[in-house]
């Protein structure tokens, strides 16, 4: 059975990957996710944030005599759960890519382009074999159009992308007005691959503190229905690697995705529930799968259900949102 595939240009031996987490914060969980099977791992992210936070520490000691230094870094949020700046993660990615023998993802978060795209550069020299760029980026401002937004997305990846020659990957939420015109347009911008999709931390109301509180709840397997549907109708359309990120808790969902049309399936949640050895899991209920329904490949599955195979292409769109309305009964 041929379980290889290809994701944003590196070889891979399957297309399970275990996504940015926490879990990458340690260099023996990198070798773990390794034995479990990972076909590759993208580690946790690097924030534009925590970059301009020290690129500024260090203009200071330059210019030092400044009174300034204090009022700049107050600019920066405080994130308290940062255990590393660039350095610390760069030295891991170096450390991580010398042990394992599956491609390491180095992962970079922000919203700008600037000076801190050329962390990019560092992380591969530092021997990671992609970027994955994540745009986490809540366009509260009134002002911003759509299009602004989007071009933004462009900008920085436009930056990545000409500050290295490895594989740089999107990671993206799906709240645009034209998800896949978004696409096409990171696609034709050179994106290796698209990863879809981030999920938001939506924060919530502690009603008795009277507090906006963050939260991080990890995913659900239901979770795969917004992914599943643009990766099926992206599939065959674009250039880019398509990943699916979210909601894997069995090989079914994996399973799902891979039809739909992913080159790459990825999971966080269900690894932090159950355990590195989760991977092995998913990558041996893939193969039963496959082998009980006759499939010799994973070739041989991609985008067999997606928009473009499917015989009934109206299945992703408005006509079967009125059928299903329609058919449904109400329980008395
Ligand atoms: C605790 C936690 C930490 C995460 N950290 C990152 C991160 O540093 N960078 C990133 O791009 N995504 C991060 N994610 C998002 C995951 O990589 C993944 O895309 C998302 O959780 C959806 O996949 P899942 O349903 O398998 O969890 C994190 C998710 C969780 C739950």
């Amino acid at each position: 059975m041929d379980l290889r595939t290809t994701y944003m240009g590196l070889e891979l031996k399957h297309p399970i990957v275990a996504s940015a987490s926490p879990l990458s914060e340690k260099l023996d969980n990198i070798k773990r996710m390794e034995d479990a099977g990972a076909a590759a791992v993208v580690m946790f992210s690097l924030f534009e944030e925590q970059i301009k936070k020290e690129n500024a520490a260090i203009e200071h000691l330059m210019e030092s005599g400044t009174n300034s230094f204090a009022e700049s870094l107050s600019y920066f949020p405080e994130y308290e759960d940062y255990d590393s700046g660039p350095e610390e993660y760069l030295d891991l990615l170096r450390r991580a890519s010398e042990a394992v023998d599956i491609p390491v993802i180095g992962s970079l978060n922000g919203t700008t382009r600037g000076g801190w795209v050329e962390t990019a550069r560092m992380m591969q020299e530092a021997g990671a074999n992609g970027i994955e760029l994540n745009v986490y980026f809540i366009p509260a401002d009134l002002e911003l159009s759509g299009r602004d937004v989007e071009q933004r997305y462009l900008d920085v990846l436009t930056a990545v992308k000409g500050s290295v020659s490895i594989p740089v990957a999107m990671k993206l939420n799906p709240f645009f007005s034209a998800t896949g015109h978004m696409a096409k347009q990171l696609d034709e911008a050179g994106a290796d691959a698209l990863v879809l999709f981030n999920r938001f931390y939506q924060p919530d109301f502690d009603l008795d503190r009277l507090e906006v509180v963050p939260n991080l709840d990890l995913s659900t397997p239901h979770e795969i229905r917004v992914p599943l549907l643009w990766i099926a109708v992206l599939y065959g359309r674009i250039q880019a690697s398509l990943a699916a990120t979210r909601g894997v808790y069995s090989a079914a969902e994996a399973v799902k995705y891979l039809m739909a049309g992913a080159d790459a399936v990825m999971t966080t949640s269900a690894m932090l529930k159950h355990g590195i050895g989760f991977l092995t899991t998913l990558v041996d209920g893939l193969q039963a799968w496959m082998a009980e329904k006759g499939y010799k490949s994973v070739e041989q599955m991609r985008g067999a259900m997606s928009r473009q195979h499917c015989t009934d292409p109206s299945a992703f769109e408005r006509a079967n949102y009125i059928k299903i309305l329609d058919s449904y009964e109400p329980e008395r």
